[in-house]
């Protein structure tokens, strides 16, 4: 596989097999337990179909939208993701280029891999910062002072990751950084030459958000799963939330929300957003879908706070079934961490592009010049 010749998702993702050693692409890849929900989260989209209105002289196409405070070029952005140095070399920055680029926004994860104030100086590129909350509380409010100093437009709370998902694969192939060598891994190592060398000689791993705090971050952690339960608090309450929108003070989501009830609560303690999240399907398996659980939520909470359906879309398609539905925007992780790990920022680029390609054509097929054409009697349930 070669970029030129990736189109879909599945594309990009055949790409990154070929460039990274294993265990780094199941990390990616993975889900946890059965993978029951990283499978369902996609297919949802199938449940219902789009039912398109002919002969609307639709010329130009308009996918702005308004979220978290900024104004986007099109109704889908990158969420935040750890670890992305490991992926490919580019890392974060790929991502600011290619946000700005073409007008959307993108999530810097607690444990990635650039600093708050080299991503802030880099553009101005919509951005958003996504917090993990440690043990040693002072890290929130040093997150949040850096945040404001470098420009971030909105945080992100995370809530879905009070203890790491059972990802088998990453204990089958041994995902620890630096990469644990089994006579399995370094074969693998030894077969992607070209990532071996760049991880050997570009900047040492480190995470330099929280890299002033303790042992934390000085090199990468030993593995993502006991990082999570070492050093991330299990038990962050709804006051401490609250009390992170009061510190912050302006658009602010909550990540990772699939009750009505939370929904609920995210409304009265002052969330901007919700992001309709199970975490790509790699924390609590067996977990609903967002896009199966966005009409319940919305008929609860729509209106009254901004709705992010994050998880499973790897097709403009997804992105048009969910905002007919109502949803505010949608987001995504694998849809450019594959193009990222396969090709760095030449691949976040082609990936984005190729979607936002494909939501001004399935808009014209739609017959929808603009993205509040879009509306609920525009999808069918889909006859078995
Ligand atoms: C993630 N995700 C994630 N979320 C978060 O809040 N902080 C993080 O550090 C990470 N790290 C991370 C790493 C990798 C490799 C993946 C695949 C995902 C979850 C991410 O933000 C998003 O919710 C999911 O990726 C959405 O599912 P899809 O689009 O990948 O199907
Ligand atoms: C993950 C964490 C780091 O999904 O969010 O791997």
């Amino acid at each position: 596989m070669r970029l030129k010749n990736c189109y879909r998702t599945s594309d990009f993702r055949q790409l990154a097999k070929q460039r990274l050693p294993s265990p780094i692409f199941h990390y990616i890849d993975g889900g946890s337990d059965d993978e029951v929900t990283l499978a369902r989260n996609t297919s949802a989209f199938d449940t219902v179909d789009l039912v398109p209105n002919v002969l609307a002289g639709v010329s130009d196409v308009d996918l702005s939208v308004s979220v978290l405070g900024q104004s986007l070029d099109m109704p889908l952005f990158m969420a935040p993701t750890a670890m992305q140095r490991l992926f490919h070399h580019d890392g974060e920055l790929a991502l600011a280029r290619a946000a700005d680029e073409y007008g959307t926004m993108f999530g810097i994860s607690t444990i990635g891999t650039r600093s708050i104030e080299e991503v802030g100086a880099y553009n101005s590129a919509a951005k958003f910062f996504q917090i993990y909350v440690h043990h040693d509380q002072s890290l929130t409010s040093d997150l949040i002072a850096r945040c404001k100093a470098s420009n971030f437009g909105a945080l992100a709370l995370t809530v879905d990751t009070v203890v790491a998902g059972n990802r088998e694969r990453d204990y089958l192939t041994g995902f620890t950084t630096p990469p644990k060598l089994t006579p399995r891994s370094l074969l693998s190592f030894a077969a992607h030459l070209r990532w071996t060398f760049n991880y050997l000689l570009r900047d040492s791993l480190d995470l330099p958000n929280v890299s002033g705090f303790g042992k934390n971050g000085k090199s990468a952690p030993p593995s993502v799963i006991e990082y999570i339960n070492t050093q991330m608090k299990g038990s962050i309450s709804w006051d401490d939330a609250a009390a992170m929108i009061e510190e912050w003070g302006g658009p602010f989501a909550i990540k990772g929300v699939m009750s009505v009830d939370d929904a609920r609560r995210c409304v009265d303690i002052g969330a901007s957003a919700i992001m309709i999240s199970n975490h790509g399907g790699r924390q609590l398996d067996g977990s609903r879908a967002p896009f199966d659980q966005l009409q319940e939520i919305l008929d609860a909470v729509g209106g009254d706070i901004e709705v992010i359906v994050d998880g499973g879309i790897r097709r403009g398609t997804h992105v048009l079934k969910a905002m007919a539905m109502g949803a505010t925007a949608c987001s995504g992780g694998r849809m450019y961490l594959y193009a990222l790990a396969g090709a760095g920022y030449p691949g976040v680029a082609r990936a984005i592009a190729l979607l936002r390609d494909e939501l001004v054509r399935d808009m014209k097929l739609m017959g929808c010049s603009s993205l509040r054409d879009l509306k609920p009697s525009m999808l069918a349930e889909r006859r078995a």
